[in-house]
């Protein structure tokens, strides 16, 4: 059964033996996971106020059926569903994981951006882990190409100390302020990031004061890793000016070389796993 929060949007919220989760219809936008005996592993600005129609700033919202601007002029940047309210078409519990189940039906108004004969579901899976899988299938008879993100933010608690690693070696394009050579294995962080990697492997860690926060993917080469520093934070919605200290973005996604190219009849399914590593 779902709740509904004090400004209208419903949610679902999941209590096991193994974590605490909250997921809401719009966007099928989990914005709180706690693995019990653990720190949240999500993080949300304490400047939003969950208003219908905006995406939360948090959690893992979901860009789809494309991810930053669009080349269409007034399309909406990161996609339309993460804004669109999504139904939740399972609930089921085996081995102590809870298993949520979203899908997206794409509106007539919503066919001006997206056309295409597409089914796109979110799957969540809870337990020490947190698992996202965000899956499209063409049902139509022509070839769908699309890129896409799992947005996710994570509480890192002071940007200064930092550190992200897994990144060794891979190519990146700079969208801050135009490529600069990147050459340890650590990232830190001391100036607005917002870095598409085009190839970079499966696993990440964000080495932070509270513990190490492992991020891996699944059928994606690409990820997105974003601070938007002092300047940037000034012009965000539903942000605090002093936010990017304590957040990071580390998005699973399938972007530019990386974009979804699925034949008539194809799936795919881009799946992240957000854990405190041990
Ligand atoms: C990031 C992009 O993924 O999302 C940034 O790389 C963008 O450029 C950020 O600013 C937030 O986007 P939005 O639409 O949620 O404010």
């Amino acid at each position: 059964t779902t709740k509904k929060h004090a400004n209208g949007l419903d949610y679902v919220e999941v209590s096991s033996a193994l974590c605490q989760a909250r997921i809401f219809l719009q966007g099928a936008q989990i914005d709180y996971f706690q693995p019990v005996g653990k720190p949240p592993l999500l993080w949300v600005s304490s400047a939003d106020d969950y208003q219908p129609g905006n995406g939360i700033r948090g959690g893992v919202p979901v860009c789809w059926p494309w991810f930053g601007v669009s080349s269409e002029p007034n399309f909406p940047q990161h996609g339309f569903a993460r804004t669109r309210i999504w139904s939740l078409e399972s609930v089921e519990m085996r081995d102590q994981l809870v298993h949520l189940r979203f899908s997206l039906k794409i509106s007539e108004q919503d066919k001006i951006y997206w056309p295409h004969n597409t089914q796109v579901s979110v799957l969540f899976t809870l337990g020490e882990t947190l698992s996202i899988s965000l899956i499209n299938t063409n049902l139509g008879d022509k070839t769908v190409t699309l890129t896409q993100a799992l947005h996710s933010y994570f509480p890192i608690e002071d940007i200064h100390q930092l550190k992200a690693s897994g990144f060794n070696g891979s190519k990146y394009i700079e969208f801050a302020e135009g490529p600069y050579p990147q050459t340890t294995d650590e990232v830190h962080f001391d100036r607005e990031t917002d870095r598409v990697y085009t190839d970079l492997g499966p696993v990440q860690r964000l080495h932070t004061p509270q513990g190490i926060i492992k991020v891996s993917r699944e059928n994606s080469r690409s990820a997105v890793l974003w601070n938007p520093w002092i300047d940037k934070s000034q012009r965000l919605g539903r942000f605090n000016p002093e936010d990017y200290l304590t957040m990071v973005c580390l998005e699973a996604a399938n972007v530019l070389e990386d974009k979804l190219v699925l034949a008539p009849g194809e799936s795919h399914s881009l799946v992240t796993h957000i854990c405190w590593q041990d």
